[in-house]
This record gives structure tokens, C-alpha cells and sequence, in this order.
């Protein structure tokens, strides 16, 4: 059984990842992303409250925040599936909150996205779950797709897994298969939440090189939510701490480590 919360995901076709297209309205040197004031409220919860945050190309961005303060709304505010109350959100330039569903879908074709849940396609294997975008969105042939899903499970470590259903994997796994399909058109913007929870220090450490390796080789920005500090030290360049809505602070690690705000400190060293 598909979780309803998935369910509503997977209905998003693009929740894998889809080519980097140019589109129209963009600016040529403008960041990857810039959000701007975003509110988003459920009901009477206030969920995000005025977020400011800048994300330029080859950089990565961890997002950090207590359970709950809204990190999973704010990327999917980012990729347009929940919109924000008021605020712009920028993708190269181009406000995108005012974008119809069609407008939307090309945006959203330069992004990869990493679901909390992974949230693979549970009638689909392993192979056809990172084929999926690459048979939807591109022109390669039976075979290039699966050389090319080979080369993407590979690097996650999955390549043994292939005729394998998603029930049959841990939640390590589907995390590592959905990074591969996520990354499949080589996005030029990738949106990870939570890439390492559930898995092994080893596995963790194998998922932030390759992190790393992307940013380096296609100058590819990315915004990281996690819980592990080790994890964020390790591949950002920045780090927001998300806190009752906006971003308490942001910088490198060693700046936040400087902070002596008491829930900066306190956040800091529980976590660590
Ligand atoms: N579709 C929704 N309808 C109502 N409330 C929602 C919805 N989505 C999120 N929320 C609420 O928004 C708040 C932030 O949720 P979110 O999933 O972003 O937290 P999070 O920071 O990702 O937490 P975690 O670290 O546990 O994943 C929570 O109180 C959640 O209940
Ligand atoms: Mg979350």
C-alpha cells in the first residue's frame, strides 16, 4: 500500500527529475534559486513565516530545523507542489508562485527531487523507477536507458537490485533509488530531503561524496534538508537553521558554531 501522502506526490509525474531546459523569462546570472518572504500557513499554523534564502549554482545549502518547522513545506513550496501564501520564489531568475501548471512543469524540469519518503513507484522495479524519467523526457534508445540507469544505481551503490519491487527494499534503499532517479537528467538543481536518514555511516558518507562529486562536476546547486550535522558539515557550503518559520540563521558551519544565540548552540551541540 502507497502512503495517501505519496500517493498526492507520485500524482506529480515530474517527481523524479526531468532535463535542464531553458526556458524563457530567466536571467543569465541570476542564483539557481531565491526565495523572498515566503509564507505558507495551514489553517491557522503558520508554518513558514517570511523565509529569505539564496542558493547560487555549484553551491549546497543544508536546511536544519527541529521536527516539524516546516523543512519538507519549504521544498515543496520550492518545486511548486504546495504554493506559498505570498513571496517569490526564483528558479535562474524566473518568479515561478505565478506560473500556470504547463509554465510550471518546464521550471520544474531542471530540478531533481528527493521525497522524505522516496516515494518510488511501488508497481514499478528499481529499473523502471529511474528509467521513468529518462523514457518520459528523453530520446534514448532501450538500451542507452539502461546502460544509463545502471551507471545512476551503480553510483548509489544499487546496481545488484535491479528486477527488485520497492517493498522488497529497506528504507535505505529506496532513498538511494530514488537519489538515482532524481538524478537522472542531471538537474542543475536538486532538492534532497532527509538523503541519508535511515541509513549506515558508511552508506551516509558514500551519499555526501557523491553529493559532493555533483556540485563539483556539473556545478550543480542544491539545497539539502537533514537531521545529520555530520552529513551538512560535510557538504555545505551554507547552513540555514529553520526556527518558528524563518531562518534563524544562516552561514558556514564554523559561523553558526560562533552564534551565541542560546537555540543556535543548543541545537548545535544535541545534534552533533
Ligand atoms: N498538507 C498539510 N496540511 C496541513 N498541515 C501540514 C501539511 N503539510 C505540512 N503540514 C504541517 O506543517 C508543519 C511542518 O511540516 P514539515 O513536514 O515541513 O516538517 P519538517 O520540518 O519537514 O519535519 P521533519 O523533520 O519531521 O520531517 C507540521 O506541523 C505539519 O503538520
Ligand atoms: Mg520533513
Amino acid at each position: 500500500m502507497m502512503a495517501p501522502q505519496q500517493e498526492v506526490l507520485v500524482g506529480v509525474e515530474e517527481s523524479g527529475a526531468i532535463p535542464a531546459v531553458e526556458s524563457s523569462g530567466g536571467e543569465r546570472d541570476a542564483p539557481a534559486v531565491a526565495l523572498r518572504g515566503l509564507h505558507r500557513s495551514f489553517g491557522s499554523q503558520i508554518v513558514l513565516n517570511g523565509i529569505d534564502l539564496t542558493v547560487g549554482s555549484g553551491e549546497t545549502l543544508a536546511v536544519l530545523g527541529r521536527s516539524g518547522t516546516g523543512k519538507s513545506v519549504l521544498l515543496k513550496v520550492i518545486i511548486g507542489l504546495q504554493k506559498p501564501d505570498s513571496g517569490s520564489i526564483r528558479i535562474h531568475g524566473e518568479e515561478i508562485t505565478r506560473l500556470d501548471l504547463d509554465a510550471l512543469n518546464e521550471i520544474r524540469k531542471k530540478m531533481g527531487f528527493l521525497f522524505e519518503h522516496a516515494a518510488l513507484y511501488d508497481s514499478l522495479s528499481v529499473e523502471q523507477n529511474v528509467a521513468f524519467p529518462l523514457k518520459r523526457h528523453t530520446k534514448m534508445t532501450a538500451s542507452e536507458q539502461r546502460d544509463r540507469v545502471k551507471e545512476l544505481l551503480a553510483a548509489v551503490g544499487m546496481e545488484n537490485d535491479l528486477k527488485k519491487m520497492p517493498s522488497d527494499l529497506s528504507g535505505g534503499m529506496q532513498k538511494r533509488v530514488g537519489l538515482a532517479r532524481a538524478l537522472a537528467l542531471e538537474p542543475g538543481i536538486l532538492l534532497l530531503d532527509e538523503p541519508t536518514a535511515g541509513l549506515d555511516p558508511i552508506t551516509s558518507g558514500e551519499i555526501d561524496e557523491l553529493i559532493l562529486k555533483l556540485q563539483e562536476e556539473h556545478d550543480m546547486a542544491s539545497i539539502v534538508v537533514t537531521h545529520d550535522l555530520h552529513s551538512a558539515k560535510t557538504i555545505a557550503d551554507r547552513i540555514a537553521l529553520l526556527h518558528d518559520g524563518t531562518v534563524l540563521i544562516e552561514g558556514s558551519f564554523k559561523e553558526l558554531e560562533k552564534s551565541d544565540d542560546e537555540f543556535v548552540s543548543e541545537f548545535l551541540q544535541r545534534d552533533s
